[in-house]
């Protein structure tokens, strides 16, 4: 069944991908799988596309296809558009619901309890002086004594209204200045790009068009793409969007892009897979919000060292060769038309300081947000545990940090059932006496997967409940049934696929809980190796700040029963959810917070853990449930009687 008069002019299909929009055309009898290949798109093909292991499973929105049976996905799902990738073929223009793209759950920390009750303690400035600004002028008409040009009665107004020394202007405003200038009477509206006394005239318009000031927020994480849209006139988040790095089906970490970055237009094209990655959610953003992209005139971008690099096309390699040198720390503000990003063509790009190649600008956003810098007495540990996990311990007198490559499980990558933080996700989980589990999915959807604050809560509840061993093995005489066999080796069954989205059985199998305990515990050995650097012992510590992409409701109790953070008392930890995009909006509402921004970046001092002589043995001693050493975590002992 094709439709010829929708055919492109070269017989191919247009294959459409949601929830990305990409579109690729194939011909006709292409699969599925290899249109996903082609879209650059990442999908789990863990049988290699031999129809077995239902990994690469879709839903097809709209269009005629082809799909073989396959014992890998049932009647019931295939009859609801489900179909496997590798086994479908195009045969008409299509459109793809991807499994796990589903918009990311990514509320506005602005509104959490903890930035609620901490506003006024943070180290950053929470008020609202943006770099760029929108002035209204009337300009008196020229006449035979005063007839300055245009422009020079704008920077003469500008002056007395603002005292500024040096007012420059972009050509493209002086191309429109002279129509503009008589259009409303000399009402106009000016859009000035700051900094200290210097200014540059970026837009000019009538009044009358209405022209607003908007801005954007960006957390531009290996594994996520976060971001605010915001009125800069009032501080107001409008909209928020999140989706999953595009990047991503070039490798999920960030060692795997620099390596991919090596062949010739790879750079490029990784650039270009973000840039579509943050259009995608800008021009979502702006229609929700009835916001003009025109009307866009700053961001703030915040994240890791190798993430900015690719959105700049900068030369990444030397951040993983020794002496892991990055091209630059502090970043020249960047012009929209130079990047392609949606905004005005004269937007001004900003992206927080990095302190080297492994301690980025999301961490320094990150610190704005706590009150770390507000207290010379006490010593807090930030700790945000992505894709990459960094730390920091000091206050306002000092600060260390150091990285450690904990891989991206807590944001649901590289696990079986593992996802983002979006809608379908477990975020909790917990064990009842029957051996059943009892779990909360965002949005009250079908479950699809477990992201980070689930996949904690079902390692400590199968390590509480003996299903796992110290080493994280499964007891298979106490799990019976439950132990299932899946391509990837042993598993435990957490829900039948008949009650999931994706109608397939949701497994985590033991080498996704090795994962997990490895990633657990480059985190945990990263933090003590930093405390003994600075001759600190973990009671030393008054308060533990957690950010990272393990979802809304990450549990302490559990995080501390598998080991992943210590075993201090509760009331000392608080959980900040997305701080990397919470400091990328702060330093977008005042520009003060750029200036302390570099001045955390400046002040901080890095470890270098893979030069670290006792990092490794730290590191093995912590990959036990929760440690080798069990007195490190007291509390569980007890509770456990271990
Ligand atoms: S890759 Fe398609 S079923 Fe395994």
């Amino acid at each position: 069944m094709t439709n010829k008069k929708s055919r492109t002019e070269e017989n191919n299909f247009k294959v459409k991908f949601l929830p990305f929009e990409t579109i690729v055309e194939v011909p006709p009898g292409t699969s599925l799988l290899d249109a996903v290949k082609t879209a650059s798109l990442p999908l789990k093909t863990t049988c290699g596309g031999k129809g077995t292991c239902g990994d690469c499973v879709i839903q097809i929105i709209e269009g005629t296809y082809h799909s073989k049976p396959s014992a890998a996905l049932s009647d019931k799902l295939a009859s609801r558009g489900f179909s496997l990738a590798c086994q479908t073929e195009v045969k008409d223009n299509i459109t793809v619901q991807l499994p796990q793209f589903r918009e990311l759950d990514i509320k506005s920390i602005v509104d959490s309890k903890f930035f609620k009750e901490q506003r006024d303690n943070i180290s950053g400035v929470y008020e609202l002086n943006p770099s760029v600004k929108k002035i209204e002028l009337l300009l008196s008409p020229p006449t035979l004594e005063d007839n300055y040009s245009d422009l020079r009665r704008i920077e003469r107004q500008l002056q007395k209204e603002l005292a500024l020394k040096k007012i420059d202007c972009e050509y493209s405003v002086l191309k429109k200045l002279a129509q503009t200038v008589r259009k409303n009477k000399g009402k106009i509206s000016i859009f000035l790009s700051l900094s200290g006394k210097q200014a540059t005239v970026i837009d000019v318009a009538p009044q009358s068009e209405g022209k607003k000031l908007y801005g954007i927020a960006c957390d531009v994480g290996t594994t996520t793409v976060a971001l605010h849209l915001v009125d800069l006139q009032n501080e107001k988040i409008l909209a928020t969007a999140s989706s999953l790095n595009q990047q991503i089906a070039c490798g999920e970490d960030i060692i795997s892009r620099i390596n991919f970055a090596q062949k010739p237009g790879r750079l490029k094209k990784l650039q270009e897979l973000i840039i579509l990655t943050l259009n995608n959610l800008i021009k979502k953003a702006s229609k929700s919000a009835k916001v003009s992209i025109s009307d866009i005139y700053l961001a703030s971008v915040s994240g890791n060292t190798t993430m900015i690099h690719l959105l700049l096309n900068l030369e990444p390699r030397y951040i993983r060769e020794e002496p892991y040198v990055p091209t630059f720390n502090q970043v020249p503000t960047i012009l929209s038309r130079d990047l392609g990003l949606k905004m005005n063509n004269e937007g001004r790009i900003y992206c927080s300081p990095a302190v080297g190649s492994y301690v980025g600008g999301d961490i320094t956003a990150g610190l704005l947000c706590t009150p770390i810098l507000r207290d010379s007495k006490k010593v807090a540990l930030f700790i945000d545990a992505g894709t990459n996990g960094e730390l920091v311990v000091g206050n306002k007198e000092w600060l260390m940090t150091c990285a450690c490559s904990a891989g991206p499980a807590f944001e649901g990558s590289g696990i079986k059932c593992g996802m983002p933080a979006s809608e379908g996700a477990i975020e909790e989980i917990k064990m009842l006496d029957s051996g059943e589990f009892k779990y909360k999915v965002i949005n009250g959807t079908k479950p699809q997967g477990l992201c980070g604050s689930g996949l904690v809560d079902l390692l400590a509840e199968l390590f509480t409940f003996g299903y796992i061993d110290r080493h994280g093995k499964f007891n298979e005489k106490k799990a019976g049934k439950k132990i299932v066999k899946t391509e990837e080796g042993k598993g435990f069954l957490i829900e039948e696929g008949k009650n999931c989205y994706w109608g397939k059985d949701l497994i985590v199998t033991e080498n996704d809980i090795s994962n997990l305990i490895r990633t657990k515990a480059a985190v945990f050995s990263a933090c003590s190796v930093l405390l003994k650097n600075v001759g600190l012992g973990f009671d030393k510590i008054d308060s533990v700040y957690i950010g990272g992409g393990f979802g809304q409701h990450l549990n302490i109790n559990n995080t501390i029963r598998i080991g992943l953070l210590p075993d201090l008392k509760r009331e000392k930890f608080h959980y900040l959810g997305n701080s990397s995009l919470l400091g990328a909006y702060l330093i977008l509402l005042s520009d003060k917070n750029k200036d302390l921004a570099n001045e955390i970046a400046e002040k901080m001092t890095y470890i270098e853990l893979n030069t670290e002589p006792t990092y490794m043995n730290e590191f093995t001693g912590a990959l036990f449930l929760p440690h080798t050493d069990i007195k490190l975590f007291p509390s569980v002992k007890q509770t456990l009687n271990l």
